[in-house]
Order: C-alpha cells, then structure tokens, then sequence
C-alpha cells in the first residue's frame, strides 16, 4: 500500500439552528474545548499535509478557534455538497487523499479517522470511503445501501428514504474519504434536485458509481461517531467524554473516589498517586504532579499544584495559580495568579491574588491580599518562611520579608523588613468589673418591665 499525502476538510458553517443559540453550533464546548477543536486535535494527530475549515459569513471566532489552520467562508448554507466545494481552492491541484469531517462529531478519534482514510487503499481503488454505524436509533442519519459485494452502492438521506430504505440500520456517520484526483469531477457532478433543495455530499457515492468506481465502507463505534445537532446531544456526547477520561485517569493511577462526580477538561493532565475526592471539577488549563491529593468539592482552573500538595475540601484555584510541592491549601481558599512555595500553607479562608509567597510560609485564617484599587492590580510579596497572622489584610504592592511575622488582625499596607514582626491593632482599653455591673443593671431593668405589664389590663379583655 503506498500512502498518499491527506488533506482535511472541516465542515463548520452550518448555523445549528436546533441549539438555538447565538453561538456557532461548533464552538459549544465539550469538556472545556470547543467541539470543532475536539475534531482538529484528532486530525492533527494523523499529521495532514493541510487542514482546512470550511465557515459561514460572520464566523471569524470559529476561524480563531481553529488558527492556525486556513478558514474558508462558505456563502450560503447550500448543503454539505456545497460546503467541499467552497473549500476546492484550497486543495487545488491536490493528489493526495481528502478526508471531510464534521465540526460536529468531537468524539471521533484519529485511529478511526485513519482507519477511514486507509479504506481508499482497498481492494477496488476506491474513490470514496464512507464511515457506517448502527446507533440504537438511526433516527434521521443518511442510511448506507450496500451492493451484493458489501461495498456501497449509494447512501440516501432520510429526507429522500422511502420505507424500505429507512428499515436500513447501517447509516452514514457523515466522515467520507476521497480520492483528491477524482473529488472535483465528483462535486461537479451533484445538484440541488432533492427535498431540501441542497447539495448533499452524500450523492458523491451514486455518481461514483456511475463512473463504475467502487466505494466502501468502514463501520465505526455509533458512540464515537455520534453528532451533536442539539443541547441533548451535547450533554450526551459530555457525558461519554467524562467517562472515558475518569477510565483512563484510573487507568493511568489516578484514585476517583466517586468518579462520576468529578469532571475534567479535555487538556487536564494527572500525575501518578494522585487522589481525586468527591464533587471536583477541573476547568481548562489544570496539571497536578504525582502524589497530590485534592479534596472533595474543589475547582481548579488554569492552574498548576506540584507533587504531594493537598488541596481542598473545598479550594478554589484559578488560573495563574501555581501550588508548591507539599503545600496545603485549605478549606475555603482562593488562590489566583498567585506562586505559593514548597511546604507553603493557606489552610483557611484565605484569598491570595496577584502574589508570590515563599516556601514554607504560613498564611492565617482570614488572610486577604488587596490586590485591586478599582483600576489596577498589584502584586503582594511574602518571604519564605514568614508568618501571616489571621485576619491580615495586605495592601498591594506590598512585600513581607522573609521570616517576618505579622501580627493577627493587622493591616499591612507597607513594605516589612525580614525576621521583624510587624502588628497594627488600635489601642486596647480594659475597664475591669464592668461587664458583671452592665449585666446586673440590665437584667433589673428588664425584670421592672415585665412586671409592669402584666398589671396592665388587657384592653380587649
Ligand atoms: C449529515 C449527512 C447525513 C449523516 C449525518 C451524520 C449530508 C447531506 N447528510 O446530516 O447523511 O447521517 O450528517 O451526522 O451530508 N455544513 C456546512 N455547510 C452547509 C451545511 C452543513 O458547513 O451548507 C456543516 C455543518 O456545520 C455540520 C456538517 O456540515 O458540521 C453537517 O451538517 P448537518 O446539517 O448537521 O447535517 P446532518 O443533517 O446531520
Ligand atoms: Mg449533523
């Protein structure tokens, strides 16, 4: 078999209008990634010649989402026939083999995307290959009519099916394959005769075998395959997203103590002896070393925790976030673009924004950094080994110097020289016996009272 150079074709133009919604259909994310970046990563991994997008007018964020691979505008929404042809200038003069998937399919993954493209290496030379799948329901998929051989002899789309062809269970997953020589008189030769007045892609398999050019068909996983037209999809599609990434984390020696409870992003990445406990959500951007423990119910964004740090119950780190190896962060604690050092700790209700705190440093309950005037954010830098009382709020820019300790309660708006303490509290006032004489003088106030009401007649009485 010799290998042909590939090309890839997105198609991502469509408007989606069963998601009703204001954003591309394409760009809902799935695990934290858009889903047409779901399906570039995939076609990446089988290193293409080129890959091309195929948007509508307007569409300029798909295109950024999908950078730096070239975007094509498709005028009108004519049909997915339509859709190749606008993308044909940017694979003129191509030899290889063209490969046209849907923006919409984000679960599909490279090994069956190349098992697809290797199907034009068959037996026949086939001009188109086609990816099949029997789904419990088959719904409105296309529905794949095969020859007496096996191979295709035409798919047709359920708009077009009479009864016999819809009893058909094997359908058109929407990946096709193509010889790139013998893809334009293809596309050339369909047209818009059909319920819907498009130009189906899927009408290329009946020309080509009016040219007496074999098709054939490759039959994927129905789960893999499957395409989001809706918010139903898209949860359904989510969910077996998250199932296979909590699989392969245990898999790879991550403990889940309640793994259909903790979501990830489809970039999160998870070292070894890492526990995961109940109710924790990773958004884009996460990377925990090995032997890191995370607590129930944190979320962690954009942010980096080094090996055997503990987390959580209850944390919140957000992106910039960069936890020390052995630091603890505690309940109720907010951490963002802020560096903590090894062995640093933040055990409770703290927020540390915009700082940097050394390594081995302890930051008290109710510790605050002021980090935003209103207009500008300003950086808090706190020694190794300095020790933050509870209830401090540090004024930024502000710099504690290492071993410094602060006194609990303190404001700290200027800089603090290392191993000095700095404490700023209004004076204290005692005034000994004076609680027990305020005590004393209002319980017989209120007994005067309640004596004198009940003399008072009732006036309805
Ligand atoms: C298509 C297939 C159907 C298959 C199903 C699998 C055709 C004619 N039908 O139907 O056989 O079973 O996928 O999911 O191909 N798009 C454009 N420009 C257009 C129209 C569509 O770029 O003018 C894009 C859409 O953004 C989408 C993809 O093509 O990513 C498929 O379009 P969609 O409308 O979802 O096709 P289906 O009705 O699902
Ligand atoms: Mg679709």
């Amino acid at each position: 078999m010799t290998k042909r150079p590939l090309a890839c074709l997105v198609l991502a133009a469509g408007k989606g209008t069963r998601m009703k919604s204001d954003l591309p259909k394409v760009l809902h994310p799935v695990a934290g990634r858009p889903m047409v970046a779901h399906v570039v990563a995939a076609l990446e991994a089988l290193r293409p010649e080129r890959i091309g997008i195929v948007v509508g007018p307007g569409m300029e964020d798909v295109a950024r989402a999908v950078a730096p691979h070239r975007p094509v505008v498709q005028e009108s929404q004519l049909g997915t026939g339509d859709a190749v042809r606008s993308a044909l200038p940017l694979i003129e003069g191509f030899e290889g083999d063209v490969l046209v998937v849907f923006g919409d399919t984000p679960l599909v993954s490279p090994g069956t995307l190349g098992e697809l493209a290797a199907a034009l290496h068959g037996p026949g030379d086939p001009a188109v290959a086609v990816l099949g799948m029997r789904p419990d329901d088959p719904g409105q998929y296309g529905r794949l009519v095969l020859g007496g051989d096996g191979t295709l002899d035409a798919i047709v789309e359920y708009w077009e099916a009479d009864e016999v062809q819809k009893s058909i269970t094997l359908c058109n997953g929407g990946l096709m394959a193509f010889d790139g020589r013998r893809l334009p008189e293809l596309l050339a030769a369909l047209t818009d005769d059909n319920a819907k007045g498009e130009f189906y892609l899927t009408d290329a398999v009946a020309h080509a075998r009016l040219r007496d050019w074999t098709c054939a068909v490759v039959e994927g996983d129905p789960h893999e395959i499957m395409g989001v037209n809706s918010r139903v999809d898209l949860a359904a599609v989510e969910g077996i997203f998250q199932r296979r990434f909590r699989a392969r984390a245990m898999a790879e020696g991550v403990t889940l103590q309640d793994p259909d409870s903790v979501w990830f992003s489809a970039d999160t990445k998870l070292g070894r002896d890492v526990t995961i406990g109940p109710s924790v959500l990773f958004g884009p951007g996460a990377v925990v070393e090995d032997g890191v423990a995370i607590r129930g119910f944190c979320h962690i964004e954009g942010a980096t925790i080094r090996s055997g740090a503990i987390v959580g119950p209850f944390a919140r780190l957000r992106p910039g976030a960069d936890i020390g190896a052995e630091a603890h962060i505690g309940n109720f604690v907010e951490v963002k673009n802020a560096t903590l050092g090894a062995g640093a700790k933040a055990n409770h209700l703290a927020y540390l924004g915009d700082a940097d705190v050394g390594a081995g440093a302890n930051i008290g309950a109710g510790t605050i950094t002021c980090n935003y005037d209103g207009f500008f954010k300003h950086r808090t830098v706190i020694g190794e080994g300095a020790f933050i009382g509870s209830n401090t709020a540090l004024v930024a820019p502000v710099t504690v110097g290492d071993r410094a300790t602060i006194g609990a309660g303190s404001v700290i708006a200027a800089d603090v020289a290392e191993d000095s303490l700095a404490i700023e509290r209004a004076e204290r006032t005692d005034k000994p016996g004076w609680s027990a004489r305020f005590r004393a003088t209002k319980a017989a106030e209120k007994a005067a009272e309640k004596a004198a009401s009940k003399k008072t007649p009732d006036p309805k009485g």
